[in-house]
């Protein structure tokens, strides 16, 4: 299959070229496109076989749900059922944007679309594109992230040809994604929220709204003897090929600390890269200063993996954040891609 690159003003998206795309979709094929978080590999929700090809394209284990992308709350009542009340609130608040809830499915929704679970993802993007797309497709769009499976979500429309070329026919290309991490995803089907995944709205926004929500133990460190309740969280994500050690401690501590590590890592004939908030003088093969905002750490983390693989950067030295706010999403992607983490003394 070639893999055809649609440039789109996201903006003003060219209305003729989200037809093309939602025609695709329509027809039951997979087509990529930007949202305001990453890239998604997205297919009609409602119609199984084109759900199966997005599995196939990405090489995901089909017991690993997907998101439903919907352009108008009036789709909800379609797709779920016994919809709490506190999803008014929700909605109001933190639609269109990054966030995903999970509520029971109606019949409506094929079991490979949730990976055979009797629960829904829905989110309604932010992104113009994305908001076009389902408009023009008039179905709810299932869509995970359009990365092949293990590897960094995509940010732009290079990072998705990257790991999708061959694999899909199209993909809408609407630039570098604004929020570059993952939406938040919050189970609504207990009395008490839970936070699944955190993401690009933070744990104290949903407070703020919602007062008390849990956190689910696995995003806590707890590993033995849970039940998944989100099938994603067992997988390993977002790893570069370079083993990533990730750097706690104050910001001087942590600079100090990355440098002497350079300096071994050197010896061993190592190639380092090192990602961090401010600048120092380290004597690295690459060095990405992603600061000073977290916004900025997270629209830029996941292409800073694929540019250091790109490099044949051996180890990725991190500085890590504080868990608060966009930093407790960044911080989820970095322990999960880490090969170990250190505290700097
Ligand atoms: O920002 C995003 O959410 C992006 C863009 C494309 O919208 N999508 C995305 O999808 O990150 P994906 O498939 O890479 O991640 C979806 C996560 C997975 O961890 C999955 O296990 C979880 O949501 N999930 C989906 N359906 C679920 C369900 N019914 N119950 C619990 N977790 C679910
Ligand atoms: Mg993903």
């Amino acid at each position: 299959m070639r893999t055809r690159i649609l440039r789109v003003d996201p903006r003003r998206p060219q209305i003729q070229k989200i037809r093309e795309a939602a025609r695709l979709v329509k027809n039951g094929s997979v087509v990529a496109f930007p949202t305001e978080t990453v890239y998604g590999l997205g297919a009609d929700a409602l119609n199984a076989s084109a759900v199966r090809k997005i599995f196939v394209a990405k090489g995901r284990p089909s017991d690993n749900p997907l998101i439903v992308h919907i352009s108008d709350e009036g789709d909800l009542a379609k797709l779920a059922v016994d919809i709490p009340n506190v999803m008014k609130k929700i909605s109001r608040r933190f639609w269109p944007g990054p966030l995903t809830v999970v509520l029971k499915k109606s019949k409506m929704v094929p079991k490979i679309t949730t990976g055979g679970l009797d629960t829904v993802a829905i989110r309604m993007p932010e992104s113009l594109i994305a908001t076009l797309l389902i408009r023009e497709a008039h179905t709810p769009i299932a869509a995970p992230s359009a990365n092949y499976f293990g590897r960094p979500s995509p940010t732009t429309a290079e990072h998705v040809l990257e790991d999708m070329d061959g694999r899909i026919g199209l993909i809408l290309d609407g630039g570098s994604t604004k929020i570059g991490i993952e939406s938040t995803v919050i189970d609504l089907t207990a009395k008490t929220p839970i936070l699944l995944r955190p993401g690009g709205v933070s744990v104290e926004q949903l407070q703020k709204e919602l007062g008390k929500i849990k956190i689910h133990p696995v995003l806590r460190g707890k590993k033995a003897k849970i039940v998944y309740r989100s099938p994603g969280m067992k997988y390993k994500h977002y790893s570069p090929d370079a083993q990533v050690i990730l750097v706690e401690g104050s910001e001087s501590k942590v600079s100090q600390k990355m440098i002497r590590l350079t300096r071994e890592l050197k010896k061993q004939q190592k190639r380092v890269g090192i990602v961090c908030i401010t600048k120092a003088r380290y004597n690295a093969d690459a060095i990405k200063i992603v600061g000073p905002s977290y916004q900025k750490f997270a629209a830029s983390l996941f292409g800073v993996f694929r540019e250091f693989d790109s490099k044949k950067i051996d180890v990725i030295l991190v500085q890590a954040v504080p868990k608060r706010g966009i930093g407790l999403g960044i911080m989820n992607r970095l322990e999960k891609a880490a090969y170990k983490k250190i505290r700097a003394r």
